[in-house]
């Protein structure tokens, strides 16, 4: 089945979503050479199936990817930057056995062994980031993303953060986490999407954001 390009790079055929992969072998190809991308598997999948208006990612943007697990999303999304690259950073090294495989697949996506909260022992292996992927699910994601914004971004840059209510407080009502992370956040950028990961992640939020520089 033909797929109808939705965003560039992203696809949509039937009531599912793919991306399309460069040579090589993927797996998950359909005939067409698209790779199904699963809602339940990616946050990011999971944004566009619930109504994302404006895709922040480009052909051509430089990602830095922090929390890559094994490269499922950052893989999906070294298909979509076919003239850009995706340094996808990730602190488990079991994790990182699996993410080496996902990068010998992709030629675009350099995988990075370090801790997302000291971008200072990373900014020198990259160049000319200017947009950030994160996915840390971690109590203090919004500073690591602040701090990591003002490491690689430029004003009016984009970003997006995956966020885990329970992750942040396992207590408070995640209605109520995503209040404060969103006005936490909004003292460094300008929330453009908010979105709710329903069906597909329960108590999860995809922000799309800005960054005020
Ligand atoms: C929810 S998973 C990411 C899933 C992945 N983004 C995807 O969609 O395919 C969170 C990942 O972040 C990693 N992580 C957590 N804290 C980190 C840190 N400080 N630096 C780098 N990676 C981190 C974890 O090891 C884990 O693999």
């Amino acid at each position: 089945m033909e797929g109808e390009e939705i965003f560039p790079g992203v696809y949509k055929i039937g009531e599912r979503i793919a991306t399309k992969g460069g040579g090589g072998i993927r797996r998950g190809k359909t005939a067409d050479g698209l790779r199904i991308w699963d809602p339940r598997r990616s946050k990011l999948a999971a944004a566009i199936m619930n109504g994302l208006k404006e895709f922040p990612i480009k052909q051509n943007s430089r990602v830095l990817y922090l929390g890559a697990a094994t490269g499922t999303t950052a893989g999906h999304i070294a298909d979509i930057v076919e003239k850009g690259v995706v340094y996808a950073v990730e602190f488990s090294k079991t994790s990182m056995r699996n993410l080496l495989e996902s990068c010998r697949e992709h030629t675009n996506m350099v995988p990075m062994l370090q801790d997302a909260r000291t971008p200072e022992a990373y900014q020198y292996l990259v160049r000319g980031v200017n947009f950030i992927y994160q996915d840390i699910a971690q109590p203090d994601q919004s500073r690591v993303l602040e701090k990591n914004a003002g490491t690689f971004l430029r004003r009016g840059d984009k970003a997006i953060l995956c966020v885990k209510a329970r992750s942040i407080d396992a207590v408070k009502k995640p209605g109520e986490v995503f209040r404060a992370e969103r006005e936490r956040l909004s003292k460094s950028f300008e929330v453009i999407e908010d979105i709710n990961l329903r069906p597909y992640h329960r108590d999860h939020r995809l922000f799309v954001l800005r960054f005020k520089g």
